[in-house]
């Protein structure tokens, strides 16, 4: 048993304080989905949508904001097993991951703490609010032309051809904390070798559990290390 895949969703840093997305009442954070997070609600009202991340950011810049055991435990996982053996992907656009230690992260719905130029992709490194009036780094004059570098509804996720040859070659598939209704990541499971072992942990079964073998059911902080020493007494490492 050596490569592992894991996916992780908004479950895993609910934790930390960041809210999970589908709440009962089918609101982000008070929004409809469409209205930010989608090109067409970013092209019908941009001011919405820059101040919808710019508050996010915020709270995630804010002191109050840490990694939790779940990151803590999924570092430590990795750290313990050569680099070219794990793979964690993230639904996630914090950075808890990386801030907790984790390495080989691919964080296919984009990043909270980068901005995008809106004409030519470029990607920047980014702490501040976006506005209309924000000056391009490398080009001064030009205002405005920046979006937070998020993937939304109809855009490709990021690094999908790395995501799937790690995919149909794992040997250990771990779902965290993610509701599996939104493709293509509730899709990943169903890409793992036949003998793969699947497990998921999730507070509640998602849309798409009966595609593990096994389940931990409860908090993240308190399965993923839970599960992570089942997995080293099973194989030893
Ligand atoms: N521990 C474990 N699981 C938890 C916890 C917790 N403390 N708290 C909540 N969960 C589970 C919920 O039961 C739910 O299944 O986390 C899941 C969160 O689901 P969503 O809010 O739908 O988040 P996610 O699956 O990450 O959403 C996927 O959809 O909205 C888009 O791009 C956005 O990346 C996001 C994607």
């Amino acid at each position: 048993m050596t490569k592992i895949v894991v996916l992780t969703g908004a479950g895993v840093s609910a934790e930390s304080g960041i809210p999970t997305f589908r709440a009962s009442d089918g609101l982000w954070e008070g929004h409809r989905v469409e209205e930010v997070a989608t090109p067409e609600g970013f092209r019908a009202n941009p001011e919405l949508v820059l101040d919808f991340y710019n508050q996010r950011r915020r709270k995630l810049l804010s002191p109050d904001v840490k990694p939790n055991a779940a990151h803590v435990a999924l570092a430590n996982w990795e750290a313990s097993l050569p680099p070219s053996d794990f793979l964690l992907i993230t639904q996630n656009v914090d950075n808890l991951h990386v801030r907790a230690g984790s390495k080989n992260v691919v964080p296919m719905h984009g990043e909270l703490l980068k901005a995008r130029c809106v004409d030519t992709g470029e990607v920047f490194p980014w702490l501040d609010d976006i506005t209309l009036e924000t000056p391009h780094p490398k080009r001064p004059d030009q205002l405005g032309r920046l979006r937070p570098h998020i993937v939304w509804f109809g855009e490709m996720p990021l690094e999908m051809e790395k995501i799937g040859e790690a995919l149909i070659d794992c040997d250990c598939f771990v779902s965290i904390g993610t509701s599996g209704k939104v493709y293509p990541a509730a899709g990943f499971v169903q890409m793992t070798p036949t003998e793969c072992w699947r497990v998921e942990i999730n507070l509640n079964s998602s849309d798409n559990s009966q595609a593990f073998d096994d389940s931990f059911v409860g908090h993240a902080t308190e399965q993923v290390p839970r599960f992570v020493d089942a997995w080293k007494k099973r194989y030893g490492s």
